[in-house]
């Protein structure tokens, strides 16, 4: 592969004399590799999700498991991730089970590939609807729609939007469009060179924004918000939330950076790129809440608007600050582009299996895959208007009491819980029990290739800390430590 090139696709390459036996093209560099994680952590996750659901779970205790989720949870299971990826390099289904027979385990282990494949598959139909919004918002922007908006006014061009069927199937037409596009010719030189320019200048803006954030008057109020704990805000269920947050934020859990490991040349160290990529993602989250919550006090909105929060605050801002119209629109130009670079990673495993399993070309996996989506997208869409008042509420009740596991959920919201907080955790999960206790001992390594203490770190982490995180909290959510501590009096 040439050294500028970044494509990604499954032809034969005979130049890398690394990777001659799977046939498989490498990533040019390190920094290929950690601009394409990067690119596909940092979305709409960081910057429309996760000041939102911060908001919806009282701020600073929330932020705080959060945090401690991705140091403890999300980096060792990144690196476990990647390094499955870099061992199989295939598909996930088909690495797990390479590896599995490898080590001499049961084939089913590509069962944790699949729900990955059912997971991105199922994330990327609502995540193209609101990726539609923020296109959506370009126009209206450059056309100085928001211009001397009040909240009032802000807010009526948030719901006419939402409230539009047809508008938005056209905008999510467009979004998974060109997500399709890009998958289809599995080259993506192109974007991932792009990416190089808009990363360091969607960071600029999100500069500017707090400096405008300071200037309402309400920053520390802001500040407080996010990182002062209240632990009496949080309920058994955020901290869920939080959990669910930290993988879906770094893109884990679900085979995505398994299958971008898979092109990984065998010398790059996987600790090194697992932890800028972390660092970059939490740094764009925290960034914009740091933007986001002051516009919200200082116009005395609620944090917990919902998925509407970034669309309800941010024209605010632009509205009112010097040359707003311009950034305005380079924001959510920025924003799409953020969002377009995670949406190629989220389907990309469904490519990779859909090709090797029915053994036809990217671009007629990439179309069947696509009208898919499409029509599953159409879901989403309809929660925010036709079907809003079509919910779900799922409580568990017991003796020791009730325990509310979703509470009138849209269609949306449904997908949003099932694939964050239980789809992405349990594939985490496997993935942390199948890398710490199955995968042979000088496998990882050998792949990894750190000191030894880190290792006994890292093992410990992905051994221990992890599992038992996340199977806590899925009692925890569950009410299952409720029960038992009622039980044992404690
Ligand atoms: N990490 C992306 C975001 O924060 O927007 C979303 C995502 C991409 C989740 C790829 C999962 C994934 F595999």
């Amino acid at each position: 592969m040439s050294d500028s090139a970044s494509s990604i696709s499954d032809t034969p390459n005979n130049q890398n004399p690394q990777n001659q036996s799977s046939g498989r093209e490498l990533w040019s560099s390190r920094m290929v590799f950690i601009l394409a994680a990067t690119g596909s952590a940092v979305g709409l996750g960081n910057i429309w999700k996760f000041p939102y659901i911060t908001g919806e779970n009282g701020g600073g205790a929330f932020v705080l498991i959060y945090l401690l989720c991705i140091a403890s949870i999300g980096i060792p299971i990144m690196m476990a991730e990647i390094m499955l990826g870099r061992r199989g390099r295939h598909d996930p289904v088909t690495t797990m089970k390479k590896l599995a027979r490898e080590s001499g385990h049961s084939r089913s282990w590509g069962l944790l590939g699949w729900m990955g494949v059912i997971a991105g598959f199922l994330i990327l139909s609502y995540y193209s609807v609101i990726a539609g919004w923020a296109m959506a918002y370009i126009p209206r922007m450059a056309s100085g729609a928001f211009q001397g908006l009040d909240a009032a006014g802000v807010n009526s061009v948030f719901t006419t939007l939402v409230s539009n069927p047809e508008v938005l199937i056209a905008w999510h037409s467009i979004f998974l469009f060109m997500t399709m596009m890009v998958v289809a010719r599995g080259v993506r030189g192109g974007l991932e060179k792009a990416v190089t320019y808009l990363m360091p200048l969607l960071f600029v803006l999100l500069i500017i924004l707090i400096l405008y954030a300071i200037d309402t008057g309400h920053f520390s109020q802001g500040l407080t918000y996010l990182f002062n704990p209240d632990f009496s805000k949080i309920t058994t269920d955020g901290v869920l939330s939080a959990m669910g947050h930290a993988f879906f934020t770094l893109s884990l859990g679900m085979g995505a950076i398994m299958v971008y490991g898979s092109y990984l040349p065998s010398k790059t160290s996987i600790a090194q790129a697992s932890i800028s990529v972390a660092f970059m993602d939490t740094l764009v989250a925290l960034m914009a809440g740091m933007i986001i919550f002051p516009i919200v006090f200082a116009n005395s909105l609620e944090p917990s608007a919902g998925p509407g929060l970034i669309f309800k605050t941010l024209p605010l801002a632009f509205g009112h600050m010097d040359y707003g119209t311009l950034f305005g629109t380079l924001f959510f130009i920025l924003l799409v582009f953020a969002a377009w670079t995670s949406s190629i990673s989220l389907i990309e495993p469904a490519i990779t299996w859909g090709m090797k399993t029915f053994q036809i070309s990217r671009t007629k996996t990439s179309i069947i895959a696509g009208i898919f989506v499409w029509l599953m997208g159409l879901l989403t869409v309809f929660s925010f208007n036709l079907t809003s008042e079509v919910t779900i509420t799922s409580t568990i009740s017991t003796k020791y009491g009730e325990f509310v596991i979703l509470k009138d959920a849209t269609a949306f919201d449904f997908l949003d819980y099932l694939t964050s907080n239980i789809m992405l955790p349990l594939g985490g999960l496997m993935i942390a029990v199948y890398a710490g206790w199955l995968m042979k001992r000088e496998y990882s390594r050998e792949e990894l290739n750190i000191s030894s203490g880190l290792y006994t770190l890292w093992s410990f982490l992905v051994r221990f800390v992890a599992p038992l995180m996340v199977v806590i909290v899925f009692l925890n959510a569950m009410g299952v430590v409720a029960f038992v501590r009622t039980i044992m009096g404690v």
